[in-house]
Protein backbone atom coordinates (compact mmCIF):
# COMPACT_ATOMS: atom_id res chain seq x y z
CA UNK A 1 0.00 0.00 0.00
CA UNK A 2 1.40 3.43 -0.78
CA UNK A 3 -0.13 6.16 1.15
CA UNK A 4 -0.04 10.03 -0.36
CA UNK A 5 -1.02 13.03 1.60
CA UNK A 6 -1.55 16.44 -0.06
CA UNK A 7 -1.16 18.69 3.50
CA UNK A 8 0.02 22.10 4.76
CA UNK A 9 1.62 20.04 7.36
CA UNK A 10 3.90 17.33 6.08
CA UNK A 11 5.68 17.41 9.15
CA UNK A 12 3.11 16.06 11.37
CA UNK A 13 2.24 12.98 8.97
CA UNK A 14 5.85 11.71 8.79
CA UNK A 15 6.30 11.67 12.47
CA UNK A 16 3.02 9.95 12.96
CA UNK A 17 3.52 7.06 10.46
CA UNK A 18 7.13 6.87 11.99
CA UNK A 19 6.50 4.83 15.11
CA UNK A 20 5.78 1.29 16.29
CA UNK A 21 4.07 -1.09 13.56
CA UNK A 22 4.00 1.21 10.86
CA UNK A 23 7.51 2.38 10.65
CA UNK A 24 8.57 -1.27 10.63
CA UNK A 25 6.00 -1.89 8.25
CA UNK A 26 7.61 0.88 5.87
CA UNK A 27 11.00 -0.08 6.82
CA UNK A 28 10.23 -3.79 5.15
CA UNK A 29 8.57 -2.21 1.83
CA UNK A 30 4.95 -3.20 2.83
CA UNK A 31 3.93 0.26 3.03
CA UNK A 32 5.28 3.96 1.71
CA UNK A 33 4.48 7.43 2.43
CA UNK A 34 4.65 9.79 0.13
CA UNK A 35 3.64 13.69 1.60
CA UNK A 36 3.23 16.97 -0.69
CA UNK A 37 3.02 19.84 0.40
CA UNK A 38 0.16 22.60 -0.78
CA UNK A 39 2.12 25.37 -0.06
CA UNK A 40 5.09 24.04 -2.64
CA UNK A 41 2.63 24.35 -5.40
CA UNK A 42 1.49 27.95 -5.03
CA UNK A 43 2.61 29.86 -8.26
CA UNK A 44 3.35 33.44 -6.74
CA UNK A 45 5.98 33.98 -4.62
CA UNK A 46 4.19 34.80 -1.33
CA UNK A 47 2.92 31.44 -0.92
CA UNK A 48 -0.08 32.06 0.33
CA UNK A 49 -2.62 29.02 0.01
CA UNK A 50 -6.17 30.93 0.96
CA UNK A 51 -8.15 33.60 0.11
CA UNK A 52 -11.36 34.97 1.70
CA UNK A 53 -14.76 33.00 0.93
CA UNK A 54 -17.35 34.28 -1.37
CA UNK A 55 -20.50 35.32 0.32
CA UNK A 56 -18.65 36.34 3.30
CA UNK A 57 -18.49 34.56 6.67
CA UNK A 58 -15.36 33.72 8.76
CA UNK A 59 -12.69 32.11 7.92
CA UNK A 60 -10.36 31.81 4.88
CA UNK A 61 -10.39 29.10 2.24
CA UNK A 62 -7.55 26.79 0.55
CA UNK A 63 -7.98 27.80 -2.99
CA UNK A 64 -8.55 25.49 -5.79
CA UNK A 65 -5.79 26.10 -7.92
CA UNK A 66 -3.00 25.05 -5.33
CA UNK A 67 -4.77 21.85 -4.45
CA UNK A 68 -5.17 20.49 -7.66
CA UNK A 69 -1.36 21.29 -9.29
CA UNK A 70 -0.72 18.96 -5.48
CA UNK A 71 -2.81 16.51 -7.18
CA UNK A 72 -1.37 16.48 -10.45
CA UNK A 73 2.16 16.16 -9.01
CA UNK A 74 0.86 13.16 -6.97
CA UNK A 75 -0.74 11.56 -10.36
CA UNK A 76 2.48 12.16 -11.70
CA UNK A 77 4.40 10.18 -9.68
CA UNK A 78 1.67 7.51 -9.41
CA UNK A 79 1.12 6.94 -13.06
CA UNK A 80 -1.62 9.66 -15.08
CA UNK A 81 -4.59 7.99 -16.12
CA UNK A 82 -5.09 5.57 -13.21
CA UNK A 83 -8.07 5.23 -11.41
CA UNK A 84 -6.64 6.29 -7.67
CA UNK A 85 -8.98 6.95 -4.92
CA UNK A 86 -8.93 10.18 -3.79
CA UNK A 87 -10.19 10.65 0.31
CA UNK A 88 -11.05 14.23 1.80
CA UNK A 89 -11.04 14.29 5.33
CA UNK A 90 -13.71 16.45 6.51
CA UNK A 91 -16.56 16.30 9.15
CA UNK A 92 -18.99 17.03 6.42
CA UNK A 93 -17.83 13.54 5.32
CA UNK A 94 -19.65 9.97 5.98
CA UNK A 95 -18.13 8.47 9.29
CA UNK A 96 -14.89 6.58 9.16
CA UNK A 97 -15.86 2.56 9.81
CA UNK A 98 -13.74 -0.62 10.44
CA UNK A 99 -16.12 -1.83 7.20
CA UNK A 100 -14.56 1.35 5.08
CA UNK A 101 -11.25 0.60 6.50
CA UNK A 102 -11.26 -3.21 5.18
CA UNK A 103 -12.48 -2.04 1.50
CA UNK A 104 -10.09 0.55 1.63
CA UNK A 105 -7.11 -1.81 2.21
CA UNK A 106 -7.77 -3.48 -0.51
CA UNK A 107 -6.36 -0.55 -2.91
CA UNK A 108 -2.58 -0.50 -3.89
CA UNK A 109 -2.30 3.43 -3.41
CA UNK A 110 -4.65 5.94 -1.67
CA UNK A 111 -4.77 9.48 -1.87
CA UNK A 112 -5.51 11.70 1.18
CA UNK A 113 -6.28 15.83 1.07
CA UNK A 114 -5.95 16.92 4.66
CA UNK A 115 -8.44 19.93 4.86
CA UNK A 116 -7.54 23.30 6.68
CA UNK A 117 -8.87 26.27 7.68
CA UNK A 118 -12.38 26.89 7.34
CA UNK A 119 -12.23 24.38 4.35
CA UNK A 120 -11.03 24.14 0.70
CA UNK A 121 -12.89 25.71 -2.88
CA UNK A 122 -15.97 23.15 -3.39
CA UNK A 123 -14.60 23.08 -6.98
CA UNK A 124 -11.69 21.41 -6.92
CA UNK A 125 -13.28 19.18 -4.33
CA UNK A 126 -16.02 17.96 -7.22
CA UNK A 127 -12.98 17.13 -9.93
CA UNK A 128 -10.81 15.04 -7.88
CA UNK A 129 -11.94 13.59 -4.51
CA UNK A 130 -13.78 10.02 -4.77
CA UNK A 131 -14.80 9.76 -0.56
CA UNK A 132 -15.41 12.50 1.61
CA UNK A 133 -15.15 10.70 5.22
CA UNK A 134 -14.93 12.04 8.75
CA UNK A 135 -13.89 10.50 11.66
CA UNK A 136 -16.38 11.28 14.10
CA UNK A 137 -18.93 13.72 14.59
CA UNK A 138 -16.32 16.69 16.31
CA UNK A 139 -14.34 19.48 14.43
CA UNK A 140 -10.70 19.08 14.21
CA UNK A 141 -8.31 21.77 13.56
CA UNK A 142 -7.24 19.95 10.06
CA UNK A 143 -7.23 17.05 8.53
CA UNK A 144 -3.75 15.84 9.38
CA UNK A 145 -5.21 13.50 12.46
CA UNK A 146 -7.79 12.16 10.18
CA UNK A 147 -5.98 10.91 7.67
CA UNK A 148 -3.56 9.32 10.35
CA UNK A 149 -6.08 7.36 12.10
CA UNK A 150 -7.40 6.22 8.74
CA UNK A 151 -3.88 5.01 7.50
CA UNK A 152 -3.33 3.67 10.94
CA UNK A 153 -6.78 1.44 10.57
CA UNK A 154 -6.21 0.90 7.03
CA UNK A 155 -2.50 -0.66 7.50
CA UNK A 156 -2.95 -2.92 9.97
CA UNK A 157 -5.50 -4.94 7.52
CA UNK A 158 -2.55 -5.44 5.17
CA UNK A 159 -1.05 -8.46 5.17
CA UNK A 160 2.56 -8.61 7.00
CA UNK A 161 1.91 -5.45 8.95
CA UNK A 162 1.12 -7.12 11.70
CA UNK A 163 2.40 -10.39 13.18
CA UNK A 164 -0.10 -13.19 13.33
CA UNK A 165 -0.21 -12.80 17.53
CA UNK A 166 -1.83 -9.84 16.81
CA UNK A 167 -3.61 -10.21 13.60
CA UNK A 168 -5.90 -12.59 15.47
CA UNK A 169 -6.67 -9.65 17.87
CA UNK A 170 -8.46 -7.79 14.45
CA UNK A 171 -11.65 -10.73 14.73
CA UNK A 172 -13.72 -8.73 17.90
CA UNK A 173 -15.13 -5.67 16.06
CA UNK A 174 -15.68 -6.92 12.54
CA UNK A 175 -17.88 -9.67 14.12
CA UNK A 176 -19.76 -6.14 15.31
CA UNK A 177 -19.05 -6.40 19.51
CA UNK A 178 -16.91 -4.92 21.68
CA UNK A 179 -14.11 -6.77 23.06
CA UNK A 180 -14.28 -9.09 26.29
CA UNK A 181 -12.09 -7.92 29.54
CA UNK A 182 -8.70 -9.61 29.82
CA UNK A 183 -6.00 -10.08 32.31
CA UNK A 184 -2.67 -11.06 32.44
CA UNK A 185 -0.53 -11.96 35.78
CA UNK A 186 -0.59 -11.53 38.63
CA UNK A 187 -3.78 -13.45 39.37
CA UNK A 188 -4.69 -10.92 42.42
CA UNK A 189 -4.24 -7.36 42.17
CA UNK A 190 -5.31 -4.68 44.07
CA UNK A 191 -7.80 -7.22 45.77
CA UNK A 192 -9.21 -7.83 42.64
CA UNK A 193 -9.37 -11.92 41.07
CA UNK A 194 -8.68 -12.78 38.05
CA UNK A 195 -12.24 -14.70 36.66
CA UNK A 196 -11.72 -18.16 37.91
CA UNK A 197 -13.33 -19.40 34.41
CA UNK A 198 -10.01 -18.01 32.89
CA UNK A 199 -7.85 -20.19 35.19
CA UNK A 200 -9.68 -23.33 34.87
CA UNK A 201 -8.54 -24.19 31.49
CA UNK A 202 -11.69 -25.61 30.07
CA UNK A 203 -12.11 -23.91 26.48
CA UNK A 204 -14.90 -23.97 25.73
CA UNK A 205 -16.37 -22.45 29.18
CA UNK A 206 -13.87 -19.57 28.08
CA UNK A 207 -15.07 -19.05 25.03
CA UNK A 208 -18.98 -18.87 26.38
CA UNK A 209 -17.70 -16.61 29.14
CA UNK A 210 -16.07 -13.91 26.69
CA UNK A 211 -18.79 -14.02 24.39
CA UNK A 212 -20.96 -13.66 27.20
CA UNK A 213 -18.78 -10.84 27.91
CA UNK A 214 -18.95 -8.76 24.44
CA UNK A 215 -22.35 -9.04 24.17
CA UNK A 216 -22.90 -7.30 28.25
CA UNK A 217 -20.56 -4.76 27.32
CA UNK A 218 -21.52 -4.06 23.72
CA UNK A 219 -25.13 -3.80 25.39
CA UNK A 220 -23.63 -1.26 28.13
CA UNK A 221 -21.13 0.77 26.35
CA UNK A 222 -22.23 0.64 22.40
CA UNK A 223 -26.60 0.14 22.59
CA UNK A 224 -26.32 1.27 19.03
CA UNK A 225 -23.88 -1.73 17.95
CA UNK A 226 -25.62 -3.92 20.71
CA UNK A 227 -29.22 -3.42 18.58
CA UNK A 228 -27.52 -4.14 15.16
CA UNK A 229 -25.85 -6.95 16.44
CA UNK A 230 -28.81 -8.61 17.52
CA UNK A 231 -30.76 -7.92 14.85
CA UNK A 232 -28.54 -9.57 12.85
CA UNK A 233 -28.33 -12.96 15.34
CA UNK A 234 -31.68 -13.04 16.29
CA UNK A 235 -33.02 -16.68 15.72
N1 LIG B 1 -11.31 17.65 9.85
C1 LIG B 1 -11.80 18.34 10.89
N2 LIG B 1 -12.57 17.58 11.65
C2 LIG B 1 -12.59 16.33 11.08
C3 LIG B 1 -13.22 15.11 11.39
N3 LIG B 1 -14.01 14.96 12.47
N4 LIG B 1 -13.00 14.06 10.58
C4 LIG B 1 -12.24 14.20 9.49
N5 LIG B 1 -11.62 15.33 9.14
C5 LIG B 1 -11.79 16.40 9.92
Amino acid sequence: MNFHVMTLFPELIEKGMNTGVLYRAMDRGILSLHTYNIRDYVADKHKRVDDYTYGGGAGMLIQAEHVYQTYLDVMRRIGEGRKVRVIYTTPQGSVFTQQKAEELSKEEDLIFLCGHYEGIDERVLEEIVSDNLSIGDYILTGGELASLVMMDAVSRLIPGVLNNDESAMTESFSEGLLEYPQYTRPEEWHGKKVPEVLLSGHHANVEKWRLEQSIERTRERRPDLYEKWKAENDN
